[in-house]
This record gives C-alpha cells, structure tokens and sequence, in this order.
C-alpha cells in the first residue's frame, strides 16, 4: 500500500477533530471508524439473543482473537489473557503474588504513577518494601539503565517492574537485558508493556519476562478497555484474575475470559484493528511514525533552545519522545495539566507535559493521521508561548 503519515485519506480513518493538532496518541490511543463500527456490529449481535451470544457463541469467539492476538504479539495463547487495561494487568500480578513483611518490589523513579499507587497499597497492606530505581533521564545508552536496575537487586526482591515504554518520556528501556539480569538471579519480572503492542515489535516469548502486561487500545488502536496479560508457564497455577468467577481453578484462559458479565464488544473488535494494521504493514507503520517523532523531537529542541535528552539511537525511543521546556516550573499532576489545557483552549493543541528529574518536558507522539506539519506547529507555537 502507498500511502504517507497525515495524509487527507489517512486521517479520514479517524473521527478526530480537524480543528486540533492531536500530538497525544499515547495517553489513550484513538480507535478508527473501521474498527469502531466492527465494534458496533459485535454488540449488536450480542444484543439480538444476548444469552445465545454471551453464554454459548463468546468462549469460542474469545479463543479465537486470543490465538490471533499472541501470534501479533510473539506469545503462547494458553498463557495469554485479556484483560482491561494495564493498570488491570499490574494489580493481577501484584496481588496473585504472596507477600510477606520486608519483601521488596523493585520499580523505578519513572515507573507510572498508578503503579506506583499499586505498589503503595501493597506495601500498606503486606509490609512490602517498594525501592525506587533512579532511571537516568536524559540518558546516554540503555546499558546505563540496566546498570540502575542490577545495582538495586537484593536477596529481598520478590518483583522487578520495568517499564517498557516510560509514559512521561517515550524512552523504551531495555527490558530484555534486565530480564536477562534477573534471571540469572531467579527475580521474577513484570514488564510494564502499557505502550508497547504495535508501538514495538515484540515477540513475548523471547523476552521470556514472567509476567508482561500492555494495552492494545494504545497503539494497536483498538477500542478502550482492551488489554493483555500474558504470564509464562510456571506462573499460570497461580495467576488468577481480581474478580474471581465461575472459572475458577480451570485454567487462566477459561477464568479470565469470563470474570462476570462485562460487554466483549471491543476485544471481538481487535481483529479488525489488526487487519488494518496488517494492510499498512507493521514494520512500516512503526517506521512512520518514528519518522514523525524523530524529525518532531529536533523541531521543538531547535523552537526551545534546549538539547535533546537522548540520542538519535532507535534502542531508546520508538513513536513517543519528550523535550524539555526550560521556562516551565509546573513539577504536580494539576500543574501539568492545567498546562496541556492552557494550551488545547488557546491553539488546539493537545500534547502532555510531564515531570521528570525535576524538569518539565513535553511528551510528542506519531501516529498515521499526524503530518509533520503538526510538529512545525507545535514548535512555532512553544517558541514564544508562556503560561
Ligand atoms: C507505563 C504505563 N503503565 C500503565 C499505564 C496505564 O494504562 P491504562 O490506563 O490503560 O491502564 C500507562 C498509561 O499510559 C503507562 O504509560
């Protein structure tokens, strides 16, 4: 197919506002009318004989979008589940884990804020120690992180969460290696994989992570509310969902597939998301939008006179990237928001800012509907913008 990012065709896939330059793909992806109105004929037929649809049609129709799911994401379909969302998937590892006072879970400085909530209530009810890895940011190469996360193991660590793709930076961290590491320390790993379907191309089981959680309504595009939590072979026993059913004790597949009534709708809706990406070509899409970001990233530090805060190496950064905004002082949730609104009500502009390293940077993101255009814009706007 031929076809370039941002073209009048591509965007017409989205039912996105024209009159806003839309640079924030990654904080809940934007699903195309194709695979909304698939979507929309899943729930339709539910609701013409819902008992028929709900107790006797979805187990096989659940089965199917699974194997096809773990074949786009390199995984073993009997170990991969659905689930809501990523925060979904981290709280099931977090609490099928046992806990005992003093046991430690290993995150980062930069893991996501709600996980970190997660990891606060865990060591509120169970005593777990949460230590912090201080992930360097800006960085250099990925081994510097692997190194923070080595040098913090301990005999105590029951859990490593490592980010895929950290959410207020775009940086994509070297999962693998710290997978590897922990290994070699029986430590089992969480990757955090919020952003990583379709953003990267993965292959779950050679990362071999025990636990790997991500969202499909991020870059894959598919309807909110549709997310995976694949967990390797020696974990599936003990792995069971928050909300247990009539499932129970029958194997991970048949308890997270139904964990009450909920509306399938959008995970039926996934394939549909896969053949438009498949149509586009994976490899392709993933280089197009880095592309976008990668050409983004260098108009904005140009616009805001800073360096930027990694190099130009594909290991470090994929369809997201940040910049720094030298005359921001905003460091709290409200303050950073209170920034992106300022900026959507006076150029309808919509792009996140975040906090990190007490610095404040603005996250851009790549997507088929974004022109380079949309960066120039966004530059020529921060050049002289103050809030
Ligand atoms: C690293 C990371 N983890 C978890 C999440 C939460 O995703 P969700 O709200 O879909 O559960 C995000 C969202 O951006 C994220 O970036």
């Amino acid at each position: 197919m031929n076809w370039s990012s941002g073209s009048p065709a591509l965007k017409s896939l989205w039912g996105l506002d024209p009159e806003v330059t839309f640079l924030n793909h990654g904080s809940f992806g934007a699903t195309p009318r194709a695979v909304l109105d698939a979507q929309t004929r899943w729930r339709d037929e539910m609701e013409r004989e819902p008992v028929l649809f709900l107790a006797r049609k979805l187990p096989a129709l659940m089965e199917a979008v699974r194997v096809r799911v773990a074949s786009f994401l390199g995984a073993d379909p009997a170990g991969l589940l659905p689930v809501a969302n990523a925060t979904t998937g981290v709280a099931t590892v977090f609490h099928s884990l046992t806990w005992g006072p003093g046991d430690e879970l290993l995150l980062a400085d930069s893991t996501y804020n709600a996980v970190k909530q997660a990891a606060r209530a865990l060591s509120d009810r169970y005593g777990v120690r949460v230590v912090e890895v201080k992930v360097p940011f800006p960085l250099t190469a990925p081994e510097q992180v692997t190194a923070a996360y080595v040098a913090a193991f301990s005999p105590r660590t029951r859990l490593v969460v490592v980010d895929h793709v950290v959410s207020a930076t775009g940086c994509v961290l070297p999962a693998a290696a710290i997978v590897a590491e922990a290994r070699r320390r029986g430590v089992p790993v969480l990757v955090d994989g919020a952003h990583a379907p379709a953003m990267l191309r993965l292959d779950l089981t050679e990362l071999g992570a025990d636990f790997y959680t991500g969202n499909l309504h991020k870059w894959l595009c598919t309807p909110k509310g549709t997310a995976i939590l694949s967990i390797a072979p020696a974990w599936r026993a003990i792995v069971h969902p928050l909300a247990i059913s009539h499932g129970y004790g029958g194997g991970v597949t048949g308890e997270f597939d139904w964990t009450g009534t909920f509306d399938p709708s959008a995970w039926l809706a996934v394939p549909s998301a896969l053949d438009l990406f498949s149509g586009f070509g994976p490899d392709a899409v993933r280089a197009s939008n880095h592309a976008l970001v990668q050409n983004g990233r260098i108009h904005l530090a140009e616009a805001l006179g800073v360096a930027l805060p990694h190099p130009d190496d594909p290991a470090l950064y994929a369809a997201m990237a940040a910049v720094e905004v030298p005359w921001a002082r905003a460091t709290d949730g409200a303050s950073l928001n209170a920034l992106s609104a300022a900026l959507y009500d006076q150029h309808r502009i919509e792009v996140p800012f975040s906090a990190y390293d007490h610095r404040v940077w603005v996250r851009i993101s790549g997507q088929l509907y974004n022109a380079p255009e949309d960066y120039v814009r966004l530059a020529d706007v921060l050049r002289t913008w103050r809030r």
